[in-house]
């Protein structure tokens, strides 16, 4: 792992999942910029190998008969391109967190390397793991809703609402600086995983956004908020909104979706439930675990019906279909692919770029 050191947020959350089904062991990592904090950090996680830069991990794992056969990329997003390259070209296959990079430029030169490496490359939407959001995808392929017509998602939280990057918060110094988190906070950060649920859950591209991106925290350089129309492809309609400065909000994702027939509802905060709502009947909650579920969000439950699961489980069934396609093609067989990739990586670094072009020319629409 690179990242993910002692006061890192979302590191140790990938050591979990990763290890979660006991297919997989973190052995080596980099997981600081401060080298001694790497080397207490990687003895606290009682790793066999702690390295101070990860130029030299992944030059030495790549020589080692035992060598990683993986690494986990959860350091801030201007790392994302040259760490990523630098495990692609030792040959090894790369789990990445979203965003795919900074900006459309760095994510174009990640994609580049992973077609040139022919690696396996994942990236981290977490929100894709989760049993009813594959269930809803189903929902929605299956024509159950009919013709998509509406689509609204929103994700909210609070934790950016006073100038915390001046104050000592790490998470919040780089989301905040161009130089380390790239064009945008709020849509980079969190938009692009609502932009993600959107693609993955409809199976449908949006092809032009209008937006609206602000910052109410004085002196901050990027966005904290942003409202957005969006147009997807086939003709669907939908409206985007986040916001790191809405008080009271946690993480609030939710999505909901309209068709000719029936609307979908999902929220991350209650995630075991799918609530379906068919025209003029009554409206039912679906839950995980319960026999009438696809293949799809089966497969994706590991605990006994009205058990609840949550994050930590959505985040180990990505890891769980990459390690898959890792043991496939070492075996010789084709990847399945069956997670977040490149090309949902450049499709959200096009919506941040999209989005923020649009705001800064007086909210017009963009193409994506
Ligand atoms: N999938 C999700 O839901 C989700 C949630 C949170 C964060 N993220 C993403 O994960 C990434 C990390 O975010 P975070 O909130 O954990 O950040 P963080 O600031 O908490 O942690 C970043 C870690 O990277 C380390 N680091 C910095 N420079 C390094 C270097 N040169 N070499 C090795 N390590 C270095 C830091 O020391 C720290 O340990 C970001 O890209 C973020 O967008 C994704």
């Amino acid at each position: 792992m690179v990242g993910g050191g002692q006061g890192a947020f979302i590191g140790a959350v990938h050591r979990i999942a990763a290890e979660l089904d006991g297919e997989a062991l973190l052995v080596a990592g980099a997981l600081s910029s401060n080298p001694a904090r790497a080397r207490a950090s990687a003895e606290a996680w009682g790793l066999d190998r702690s390295y101070d830069s990860y130029e030299q991990m992944a030059a030495l794992e790549a020589k080692r008969d035992d060598g990683i056969d993986f690494a986990i990329v959860a350091a801030p997003n201007h790392l994302h391109l040259p760490v990523v390259k630098a495990f692609l070209e030792s040959g090894t296959h790369v789990i990445c967190d979203k965003p795919l990079a900074g900006d459309l430029d760095q994510a174009q030169q990640i994609a580049k390397a992973a077609a040139v490496s022919g690696r396996l490359f994942a990236l981290t939407h977490t929100y894709a793991g989760y049993p009813m959001v594959r269930e809803a995808r189903d929902w929605v392929a299956s024509g159950r809703l009919g013709e998509l017509r509406k689509v609204q998602v929103e994700y909210n939280q609070d934790w950016l609402r006073e100038p915390v990057e001046r104050a000592g918060n790490k998470q919040a110094a780089w989301r905040t600086d161009p130089e380390r988190a790239g064009i945008s906070c709020c849509v980079g950060d969190i938009g692009t995983h609502a932009h993600h649920l959107v693609e993955f859950i409809s199976s449908r591209r949006i092809e032009s956004i209008l937006a609206d991106l602000t910052s109410f925290v004085d002196g901050r350089e990027l966005d904290d908020d942003a409202s957005m129309l969006l147009r997807l492809e086939g003709g669907a309609r939908g409206t985007l909104v986040c916001s790191q400065v809405a008080c009271g909000e946690a993480n609030d994702l939710r999505i909901r979706l309209y068709g000719s027939k029936a609307g979908l509802e999902w929220r991350q905060q209650e995630p075991n439930a799918l609530m379906v709502k068919p025209a003029g009947e009554a409206w039912a909650i679906h839950r995980v675990g319960d026999g009438y579920l696809g293949e799809a969000a089966a497969r994706s439950t590991r605990t006994p019906a009205g058990h609840p699961e949550g994050y930590l489980e959505a985040f180990a069934n990505i890891y769980r279909d990459f390690m898959a396609d890792v043991r496939r093609t070492a075996a010789g067989e084709p990847a399945l692919g069956n997670y977040p990739g490149i090309e949902e990586g450049l499709r959200g670094l096009r919506f941040v770029q999209a989005s923020v072009d649009s705001s800064n020319q007086g909210s017009v629409w963009v193409d994506l």
